[in-house]
């Protein structure tokens, strides 16, 4: 059987989701079909020459462990090891540059600033939301109001600057390679991480589409993060092509299968 190494963070505590539970489950059925060893991406180096592919997945914030990761990129690349996904991408696993990228680009997303000199490129707002170009699960992410914006005195180029979106909901549409699996949205709005599965148009379906076309990601599992705005529109909020979790374990049966199944076969495909 072919081995994988399925990096993983265990003990991450994220809020509302049990990330392990979620690779506890997945790890277990790609045991079917390969031998599978879960690790934290600290101790991959030991085991990583002996996998036939090394699956990244959920391994939290990179914020928390910045060096391991970028010595674990730069044995990828030198190693030539296969990875899933691969690290080809454009987007969140190179932080959250890519939304200026994306902006300046006209594609359909939260329209965002990295220096309050280019403030009047985005509509005006009455609040606005900063966050750091390499958070994730919310980390450093803040709200504030126009004047107390300007009395922030950020650094040019460190921090993303959006307007605030009054949103109705936010929606998460999940590919494996090009193949838009499933959507979950967030009904309540106070309760981010309380899933149901959305519906989707053909035309809600070409907007997540759009990014995933964009990106450059060749093998691997991407999440487009989008809110609907108050006229209907949708918006990206944040393209996840690093270790999107997934919540699996809500999606009804026939679609995890699915899920499960294309997965196993894109990582076959590396
Ligand atoms: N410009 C914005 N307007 C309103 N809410 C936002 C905005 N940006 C982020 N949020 C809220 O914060 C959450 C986390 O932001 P996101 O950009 O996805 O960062 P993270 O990488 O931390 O998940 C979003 O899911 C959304 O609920
Ligand atoms: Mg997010």
């Amino acid at each position: 059987m072919k081995k994988i190494l399925y990096l993983t963070d265990l003990a991450y505590k994220a809020k509302g989701r049990d990330y392990s539970k979620e690779d506890i489950y997945i790890a277990d059925r790609l045991k079917d079909r390969y031998d599978v060893v879960l690790a934290h991406p600290k101790c991959a180096e030991g085991f990583e020459d002996h996998a036939d592919a090394v699956v990244f997945r959920n391994t939290g914030s990179v914020i928390g462990y910045k060096d391991i990761y970028y010595d674990f990129l730069r044995r990828v690349e030198e190693k030539r090891l296969k990875t899933f996904n691969s690290f080809d991408g454009k987007a969140d696993m190179r932080g959250k540059q890519y939304l200026l990228e994306l902006t300046a680009e006209a594609y359909p997303v939260i329209p965002t600033v990295d220096s309050m000199d280019d403030i009047n490129v985005l509509p005006e707002s009455e609040t606005y939301v900063i966050k750091p170009k390499d958070g994730a699960d919310s980390i450093g992410l803040e709200f504030a109001a126009a004047e107390e914006l300007k009395k922030r005195g950020l650094v040019p180029g460190k921090t993303l600057i959006q307007p605030a979106i009054d949103f109705q909901y936010e929606v998460s549409f999940y590919f494996i390679n090009d193949k838009l699996e499933y959507a979950m949205y967030a009904p309540d709005k106070t309760k981010r991480w309380e899933l149901a599965e959305y519906d989707y148009t053909d035309e809600d379906a070409a907007f997540a589409r759009k990014f995933i076309e964009w990106n450059t990601v060749k093998h691997g599992i991407q999440r487009v993060d989008a809110c609907r705005t108050r006229d209907g529109r949708l918006l990206l909020v944040e393209l996840e092509d690093l270790n999107p979790y997934l919540s699996i374990l809500e999606v009804k049966e026939s679609v995890r299968n699915q899920f499960l199944q294309d997965m196993a076969e894109a990582i076959d495909k590396i």
